[in-house]
């Protein structure tokens, strides 16, 4: 039996049902609810309700044209919802799905240019740029603008700066385009270690082979006659 000689509260250790202790339940870290957006006379999203927690990983899915890159750009606050509401406990990165990175700044300059505006300093915006460009099986060349690199690799690049401030909850739009099989895996690496940490992740993808591994699926295909929109 517990006891305490503290006159505060004790905390609740009474058996859940079952018999056994449950652990609290994860922070929900992002909650959308009854979001719609129009876009002129076209809607795009229709009451979409979403809700991720501490330690999950999200897939948002759906056809081209379904409002997936919409719905993340509300969840990021670059973009308001016609109706509903987004509700976020954490900081937030976001991987844009076109764009992001500079034509004529070396990744490395990346590295502190996003580092600073996270808050790093330029040693540690350095030395984390370049352990998760490790993880990604890529070694930045230091006299190289990251338009001379191929895409896939840009597309490390882009991944890369939305994880450099350690936010919460990890926003990526079809993060790995042009990665190659063994990118693609250690990017899928990369997003378990996070979400072992406690982070959040919501990964919009095409691929379906992903969806195993994921704690849950968003699926913004429109239905029935909200197809002929
Ligand atoms: N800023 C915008 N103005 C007008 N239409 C837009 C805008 N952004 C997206 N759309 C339209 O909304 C629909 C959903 O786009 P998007 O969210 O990019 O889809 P997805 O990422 O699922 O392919 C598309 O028909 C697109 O043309
Ligand atoms: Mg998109």
């Amino acid at each position: 039996m517990w006891t305490s000689e503290h006159s505060g509260e004790a905390p609740d250790r009474r058996p859940q049902a079952g018999g056994h202790m449950m652990s609290p339940p994860r922070p929900v870290r992002l909650r959308a609810t009854g979001i719609s957006k129009k876009f002129g006379r076209r809607q795009v999203l229709s009451n979409v309700n979403f809700e991720v927690r501490a330690g999950e990983v999200a897939a948002v899915i759906g056809s081209n044209g379904a409002g997936k890159s919409t719905f993340l750009n509300i969840c990021a606050g670059l973009i308001s919802p016609t109706s509903g509401q987004v509700e976020v406990n954490g900081s937030v990165g976001y991987c844009p799905q076109v764009g992001g990175t500079f034509d004529f700044l070396r990744p490395s300059e990346h590295f502190v240019l996003f580092g600073r505006g996270d808050g790093l300093k330029r040693g540690v915006a350095l030395a984390r740029g370049n352990e998760m460009a490790a993880l990604l099986g890529w070694s930045p060349d230091p006299k190289v603008q990251s338009r001379h690199l191929s895409g896939g690799t840009r597309q490390k690049l882009n991944v890369i700066l939305s994880t450099l401030g350690g936010h919460d909850i990890l926003l990526l739009d079809e993060p790995y385009q042009g990665f190659d099989r063994g990118t693609y895996t250690d990017f899928w690496e990369v997003i378990w270690r996070l979400r072992d940490s406690g982070h959040t992740i919501v990964v919009i993808t095409h691929m379906l082979n992903a969806m195993d591994k994921v704690d849950q699926v968003l699926d913004l295909t429109p239905t029935g006659n909200e197809r002929n929109r």
